[in-house]
């Protein structure tokens, strides 16, 4: 038949790893965006990598060309509900990170950063587990210190439409320090700077995405509020770069993973429309509430600890 006649499929090279070296790794959310490319990362370094999502945001084909490889297992799972496997690392992702999708069903958001991340936790703890933890820059709110170094502890309305997430967030954080501190879990928490790529969602209000969907539909460009709000944005290998990297490292702090370069909103629209070679018109609409100003990473602690920084250029 020829459904069968796929079958044995072609799979991209993955590296021999001897029973020593080989890790069993969770990714929580690895069928979205970060996560598959995580995913892919560890596959080809030859580990086994067990995905759970709910595909709430993530999507199968995003790792459909590892299914069926025997160093790959996909679990369809909500990680509200406990899990049991045995694992050496757990790469916690699983999230709604933009915002038309975190504020859909904001209890939600919460429940996943909170209910979800105790899960995630009590299954390191059980099994040994070295766990890092997604955050994000959201922790800081709407800064009042300027480039925002990890010390910095944020200026977050806790009941804002945002709150749901970066609440969420900064909860995820202080239970992976109590677990740390209580139950002796390893954790690594990366603040994790806004990230562009393929497989990102189109249409999903995120900045990258808005501009250039309108750009390439020959729509007008909207930018909400006055434009001179600040972004920096990092390509998703550089995050990948460093989000194993932290997973290696001997750190336990939170450290910022992003790129420093920061332009205005304003000034990436005319970036992005000129990329694309449109000629489109740039509206200013009505500003987002709670819309953070100005947002850019301070890395020192990446550099310092991961040796890493950003290697990809935005154009
Ligand atoms: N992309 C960015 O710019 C950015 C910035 C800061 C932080 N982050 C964090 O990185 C992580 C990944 O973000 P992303 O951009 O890949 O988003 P994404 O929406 O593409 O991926 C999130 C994944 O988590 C899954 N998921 C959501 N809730 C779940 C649940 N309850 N149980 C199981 N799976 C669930 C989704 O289906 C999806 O596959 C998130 O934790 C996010 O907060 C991302």
């Amino acid at each position: 038949m020829a459904l069968e006649a796929r079958i044995p499929r072609a799979f991209p090279n993955v590296k021999f790893l001897s029973y020593h070296s080989k890790k069993r790794i969770l990714v929580t959310g690895g069928a979205g965006f970060v996560g598959s490319h995580l995913v892919d990362r560890l596959m080809l370094q030859g580990h086994e990598v067990i995905v759970v999502d709910n595909f709430f945001t993530g999507r199968k084909r995003n790792v459909e060309h590892w299914s069926g490889h025997e160093n790959f297992e996909l679990i369809h799972q909500d990680i509200v509900n406990p899990l049991f496997i045995e694992v050496d690392e757990i790469y916690h992702l699983a999230s709604p990170a933009s915002p038309p999708h975190y504020m859909y069903n904001p209890v939600k958001t919460i429940k996943t950063n909170t209910i979800g991340t105790i899960n995630m936790l009590g299954l390191a703890k059980r099994v040994g587990a070295r766990v890092l933890i997604a955050s994000t820059s959201e922790v800081y709110g709407d800064p009042e210190v300027h480039p925002q170094p990890e010390t910095y502890w944020g200026h977050v309305n806790p009941i804002g439409p945002r709150a749901c997430y970066d609440e969420g967030k900064r909860v995820s954080e202080t239970l992976s320090y109590a677990y740390a501190k209580h139950e002796k879990v390893s954790v690594r928490v990366a603040r994790i700077f806004n990230t562009y790529g393929p497989r990102m969602h189109m249409d999903d209000g995120r900045v990258v995405s808005n501009f250039i969907l309108q750009a390439l539909r020959n729509e007008t460009i909207t930018v909400y509020g006055h434009g001179n709000q600040t972004r920096s944005f990092q390509y998703v290998s550089d995050l990948v770069d460093g989000l194993i990297a932290l997973m290696a490292c001997n750190y336990t702090q939170p450290i910022n993973l992003g790129n420093p370069i920061e332009y205005s909103i304003e000034e990436f629209a005319l970036i992005i429309r000129n990329l694309v070679g449109g000629k489109n018109s740039i509206k200013k609409t009505k500003a987002v509430e709670d819309d953070p100003q100005r947002r850019k990473p301070d890395i020192s602690r990446a550099k310092l600890y991961l040796n890493w920084e950003p290697k990809v250029r935005f154009y």
